[in-house]
């Protein structure tokens, strides 16, 4: 089950986003290139199924791109997936045009290149220097709930606080005032609506896509009422969050965004940050109380945040050993051609038609970019080494990179960054649980089970 989770599910998420698309938008056969190239070397997907079940699929993967190279596909009776490693091979795949190579929207290009642009205005560093006060604010709050002492789950402690800090954040007071109670619940019923029959069947009358449609027409409730009081102010609001300012956004012909659009974009920026921040946060603990650890600071604002290199590097070390998928989609609409070899001398021609699967797991950890691939070492990422800018553009993909770049990094950055320093500072951690395998059985991997930290509190001056 777990192996078929993992490996069925990314297929089976292309192969449904190919038909789908191409049903709700008619895409005709793509036109080709003019450069061509030898296509790649294909393996059928059922003939690595005895590896699978001996290897596991990380190894298989492995396997196939040491005997196929950066560029190669697998095939699943009609369904074609070319998976591509490494800064060279994947140029094209974050650079190519909308029109050539693209991510599922649930609207045209166009439409939802603006909206990024309404993303893009509302992480803003003058809005992020007012999320980095109401994160300090959340964050104090909760930790300030913990005893002198005791243990908790870190990952569920986490999960909590991020939900917190996003809905304060991205949608002002009114949700967060519920986030603990009725919308995290909601949300939790959102993401276990996710199955991977749901890939398949996405209707069908089972007990988790019931709870799904009812919590989703739920949460519709709850988020039409707050952006219609938003609207419905007369002289302007003085919110400060990313609601306000999605409410606000205008298209380029000066058309206002609707409430169902401001919705849909809310509840994508709530999903695109929520687990993938939370299993972060996790990741950076666990990997942080290994060793022995310390940049304590004194004070916590947009300027201190800005200069937490270490711990900026700890965060971004953690998501380099733990992606938070396995690999990033496409769709080819038109053949393209890659370079590959180590001169860039072999030319392959991805067929249009074709998913396109960027391997983060193997991409971000590749011995002639980085060094010491199992060690925990931050300062990789540290002046005087910077492996990731040594190698190159698309070095390091963990956000993801050029057209669709990840619009919450920063946010992100900031928001484990609050955490972590403030329980740094405040509190004297150990891991108590065994360090924690990643649960590859989920649609996003994260920490399996539970994280187990004892804490003392620290005594000590400081604001935060
Ligand atoms: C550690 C936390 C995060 C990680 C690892 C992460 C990772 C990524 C990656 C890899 C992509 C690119 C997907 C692709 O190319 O197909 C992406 C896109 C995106 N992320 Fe994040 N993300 C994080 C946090 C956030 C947060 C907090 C937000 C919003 C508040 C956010 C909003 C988005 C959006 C809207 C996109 C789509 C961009 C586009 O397609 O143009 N993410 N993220």
């Amino acid at each position: 089950m777990e192996i078929a989770t993992f490996v069925f599910a990314p297929i089976l998420v292309a192969s449904i986003i190919i038909i789908l698309t191409k049903i709700a938008r008619g895409i005709r056969s793509a036109v080709p290139t003019t450069k061509r190239g030898r296509p790649p070397p294909v393996s059928s997907f059922l003939g690595l199924i005895p590896a699978l079940l001996t290897k596991g699929p990380l190894q298989v993967i492995n396997d196939c791109y040491a005997k196929m190279g950066s560029v190669f596909t697998l095939s699943l009776f009609h369904l074609k997936m070319t998976f591509l490693v490494g800064p060279e091979a994947s140029r094209h795949f974050y650079q190519g045009l909308n029109s050539e190579i693209s991510v599922a929207f649930d609207v045209d290009y166009a439409t939802r290149h603006e909206q990024y642009r309404f993303f893009g205005d509302a992480m803003k560093p003058a809005k992020l220097r007012t999320y980095a006060g109401l994160m300090v604010g959340e964050v104090e709050e909760f930790f300030g709930r913990w005893g002198q002492s005791g243990t908790v789950d870190l990952k569920h402690e986490l999960e909590q606080l991020v939900t917190l800090v996003a809905t304060r954040c991205l949608f002002g007071e009114e949700v967060r005032g519920k986030a603990l109670g009725e919308v995290a619940t909601l949300l939790g019923e959102l993401s276990d609506g996710m199955r991977l029959i749901t890939i398949l069947l996405p209707r069908l009358p089972i007990p988790a896509h019931r709870r799904r449609d009812r919590a989703r027409a739920r949460l519709g409730d709850i988020f039409s009422e707050i952006v219609r009081s938003r609207a419905d102010k007369s002289c302007g609001s003085d919110d400060n969050d990313m609601l306000q300012c999605l409410i606000e956004s205008r298209y380029r012909d000066g058309r206002a965004t609707t409430e169902t659009e401001v919705m849909g974009l809310i509840v994508s920026a709530l999903f695109a940050g929520q687990h993938t921040s939370s299993s972060t946060s996790t990741w950076t603990g666990a990997r942080l109380l290994a060793p022995t650890n310390a940049k304590h600071l004194h004070r916590v604002d947009y300027e201190v945040l800005q200069e937490m290199g270490a711990l900026r590097r700890c965060v971004k070390e953690a998501l380099w050993l733990h992606p938070h998928g396995m690999m990033l989609m496409r769709h080819a609409r038109r053949s393209f051609v890659v370079r590959t070899g180590e001169e860039g001398q072999d030319e392959l021609e991805v067929p249009a038609g074709h998913a396109v699967a960027n391997l983060l797991v193997i991409h971000n950890r590749l011995p002639h970019i980085y060094r010491e691939l199992e060690r925990y070492d931050p300062d990789r990422f540290g002046p005087g080494r910077e492996e990731d800018k040594a190698g190159g553009a698309f070095s390091y993909t963990a956000f993801g990179g050029g057209r669709h770049a990840c619009v919450g990094e920063a946010f992100a950055y900031m928001q484990i960054m609050v955490m972590w320093s403030h329980l740094l500072r405040n509190f004297e951690l150990e891991l108590v649980s065994p360090f924690p395998e990643t649960d590859w059985n989920v649609v996003m991997p994260g920490p399996k089970g539970k994280v187990m930290v004892r804490y003392k509190r620290r005594r000590m001056s400081g604001t935060a």
